[in-house]
This record gives C-alpha cells, structure tokens and sequence, in this order.
C-alpha cells in the first residue's frame, strides 16, 4: 500500500466530510483551516486521510484534528500520518513541542498517540461541553466532555 502526504496550500480545498468526523463543528474546523496546515494522506489519487496543525504557542504544533476514511481505517495509515507530521514540524527549528488532545472515550487513540510517541500530560475537564455547547458529544456509549491533553517534548525525545 504506496501512501503519499501532501502538505495543502491554501487554493486546495481541504476534505472537510473526514475533518469532521474528528470534530463534528464545521465552524470550529473551518477556523483551524484558516490558522495552520492541512496534509493528506493519498491512495491511488483517493484522499483517505486528513491532518490539521495550527501553531498554538510560540513554540508550540498542536494536531488539531486526525482522521481517516472509514472503510481504511485500522490499516496503518493514521500512524503513518502522523509520524510523517511529527517529522515535518521537526524540521522546524522553532518548535520544541507538539501537542494532541483526545476525548476522554477515545482509548483507541490514545494508544495511537502514544505508539506515536505522546505523553498524557492533563485533562481539561468540561472541554467539549465548552466548545460544542449546541450538542453533546457520544463516542463508545459515553459523553465526550473531557479532554485529555498529550504531549511531545521535541527536546526531551532526542
Ligand atoms: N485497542 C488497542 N489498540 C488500538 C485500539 C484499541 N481500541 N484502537 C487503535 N489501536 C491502535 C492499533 O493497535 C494501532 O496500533 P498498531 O499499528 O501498533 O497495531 C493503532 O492504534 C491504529 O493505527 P492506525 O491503523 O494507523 O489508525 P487509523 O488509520 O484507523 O487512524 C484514527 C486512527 C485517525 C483515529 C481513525 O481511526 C479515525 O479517523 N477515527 C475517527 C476520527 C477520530 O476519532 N479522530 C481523532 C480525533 S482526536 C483529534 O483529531 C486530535
């Protein structure tokens, strides 16, 4: 399976159906868009993955948002994705960090993360309900309301 990134630049319109299927508001996807970068990850010419950065701190990435198609899920590609991001943002001499949150259901990415190299460094209690106060969110039979914040000390790892 012969997978490429692509970097986006700002005339390509980005996947927004697989944006959003890890974060159900199209607004606050759009504001991510217009802040950072947005990759993908192509099969045959078939976009089956999408990944969002913004800078969030001075030295700071932070993955907004990681998704895959679902009928190629589990085959390896989110991880792909994200450590072909991880070493992007390295070549980036002012960033000493990296970040991602996940839900608090979210077990399965949680071990994706930190397969990927990711530490779990906090919660942000009531995130979601904060953020998306239209809905409530539901992902393996319970509320997503916490975040779980994660981590990757660029400086630390070498
Ligand atoms: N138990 C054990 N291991 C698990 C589990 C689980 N429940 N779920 C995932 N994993 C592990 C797998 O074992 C695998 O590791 P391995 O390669 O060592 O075997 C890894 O996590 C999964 O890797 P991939 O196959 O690369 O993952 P995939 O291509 O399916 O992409 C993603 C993961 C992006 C989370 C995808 O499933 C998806 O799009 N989900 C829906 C949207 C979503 O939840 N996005 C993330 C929201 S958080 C955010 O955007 C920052």
């Amino acid at each position: 399976m012969e997978i490429s990134f692509i970097l986006l630049d700002s005339n390509d319109k980005a996947p927004m159906e697989l944006l959003l299927l890890a974060d159900p508001s199209e607004k606050l996807v759009k504001e991510y868009l217009q802040k950072g970068d947005c990759y993908t990850a192509n099969l045959n010419s078939e976009v089956v993955g999408v990944l969002l950065t913004n800078k969030t701190a001075p030295h700071t990435v932070e993955i907004m948002n990681v998704a895959v198609k679902e009928s190629y899920q589990n085959q390896g590609i989110g991880k792909k994705m994200i450590k072909y991001v991880i070493n992007e943002i390295k070549k980036q001499p002012d960033i000493d960090c990296i970040e991602i949150g996940t839900g608090n259901p979210g077990v399965g990415q949680m071990l994706l993360y930190q397969k990927c190299g990711f530490r779990i460094v906090g919660v942000d209690l009531d995130f979601f309900r904060r953020t998306h106060p239209e809905e409530r969110i539901y992902e393996n039979g319970i509320e997503c309301r916490d975040m779980i914040l994660m981590k990757m000390d660029l400086k630390e790892e070498e």
